[in-house]
């Protein structure tokens, strides 16, 4: 299949595109970088025996989204390409709309005079708001609590009306709840631009010395430590949800939502003693004021993904946290810093090649000398 995949330079595109590619589909990628470097895709198909195809586009340019979906002609969308900062969200709200909303619109005529009616869309757990009914099931009421979680949400609303509206589109909303970790190889991960916003960054950037310590954000929830608890799920068990999902539209016209969690929680305290222990390095915290906003404790019930769409989240707390420290460690700052920014592509593609993955049909995954 081809498979146009909006965003794919970003965190969880970038790990996506590649297992796209090992599962043997054509991948272009559009983004406009707004939060990504290239690098990634560089690296992405330094890994990959087939390559991505990388065009710079921006959603929010109408006429030539419109002018590359006609002449890609995809067969199915995965539409990562989206902002999302809830703190940038609730001072600049406008910019979220127009980048996320509007930007989809966009996107969903341009399918529509590409003749392309199959979209996989990154929604989230924060559709969720505040709700306390734990485990989170798909059918869960939904609210937004800040203009990014309203983007997300009124993009469901729009893809439920528009599914209903005509039968011949196949749309998956996927709810992801905390996705951390990175690639095995260490050579693609997270790589947020100034002070992260999420934990597992953050406490990655202490753990490096990057940063003095971790405050954490209220230590009287009633939980059983007194802090807060989340789905945390590897990006490599994401990505393979797209795919799973990408598979399950072939035959399934209509709108579908899949928790993508892995359904058990961690704690604050439980992720930095877990990067204390895989990067052997002190993680000094400090616990200040609960950040507003925040619920006590958010995680899935995956059950409905593992019915229909035969996926389970595989890895565990612990190998989340020593492939995000192998990533952190390898570029310290990010894409734009570390070894492998200065080889060339054959030195990347020959440093890489103990991960090198090979398209289905070329045979086994490996090591080929
Ligand atoms: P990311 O910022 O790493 O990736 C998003 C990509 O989209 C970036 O490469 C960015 O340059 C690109 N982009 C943004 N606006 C664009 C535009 N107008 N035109 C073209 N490209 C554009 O983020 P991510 O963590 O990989 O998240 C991917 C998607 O998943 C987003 O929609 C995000 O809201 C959603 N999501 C992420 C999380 C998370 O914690 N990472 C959780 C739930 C949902
Ligand atoms: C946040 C966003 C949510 C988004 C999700 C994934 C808010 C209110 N919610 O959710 O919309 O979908 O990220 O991108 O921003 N924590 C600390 N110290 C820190 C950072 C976080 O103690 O420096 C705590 C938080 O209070 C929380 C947990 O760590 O209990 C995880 O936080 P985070 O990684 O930001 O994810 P969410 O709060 O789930």
């Amino acid at each position: 299949m081809h498979v146009l995949v909006t965003g794919g330079a970003g965190y969880i595109g970038s790990h996506t595109v590649l297992q796209l590619l090992q599962d043997g589909h054509e991948v272009t990628i559009l983004d406009n970088f707004s939060n990504s470097s290239p690098e990634a895709v560089r690296r992405v198909n330094a890994l990959s025996s087939s390559k991505a195809k990388l065009l710079k586009v921006d959603l929010l340019d109408e006429e030539l989204l419109k002018e590359t979906l006609t002449t890609v002609k995809p067969d199915a969308v995965i539409h990562f390409a989206g902002l999302k900062s809830v703190g940038e969200s609730v001072s600049q709200p406008l910019k979220y709309y127009r980048n996320n909303v509007t930007g989809t619109l966009n996107l969903l005529d341009a399918m529509d005079s590409a003749q392309c009616h199959t979209l996989v869309f990154s929604s989230s757990a924060t559709v969720y708001g505040e709700s306390t009914a734990l485990p989170l099931l798909e059918r869960t009421p939904r609210s937004a609590t800040n203009p990014y979680g309203r983007t997300k949400l009124h993009i469901e609303e729009m893809l439920e009306e528009l599914g209903a509206s005509d039968a011949r589109w196949s749309i998956a909303n996927l709810r992801y709840f905390n996705p951390v970790g990175a690639h095995e190889s260490g050579a693609i991960g997270e790589d947020p631009q100034g002070i992260p916003n999420n934990l597992m960054p953050y406490v990655a950037q202490v753990a490096i010395g990057r940063r003095d310590k971790v405050g954490v954000f209220g230590g009287d929830y009633s939980t059983p430590d007194g802090t807060g608890v989340r789905d945390y799920i590897h990006v490599e068990d994401l990505a393979a949800g797209h795919l799973a999902a990408l598979e399950y539209l072939k035959d399934s016209s209509g709108v579908h939502v899949w928790n993508l969690g892995t359904g058990t929680g961690a704690s604050v305290l439980e992720v930095i003693e877990a990067f204390r222990r895989v990067s052997g390095q002190p993680v000094p915290y400090e616990i200040v004021e609960r950040r507003p906003g925040d619920v006590a404790e958010s995680y899935a019930n995956p059950e409905k993904a593992r019915l229909e769409l035969g996926w389970k989240a595989e890895r565990g707390l612990e190998q989340m946290v020593e492939d995000m420290w192998r990533w952190q460690e390898q570029n310290p700052r990010g894409f734009e810093s570390g070894d492998l920014l200065e080889l060339s592509d054959d030195e990347l593609a020959e440093h890489l090649k103990p991960y090198l993955v090979t398209r289905k049909e070329d045979g086994p995954r490996g090591d080929i000398d």
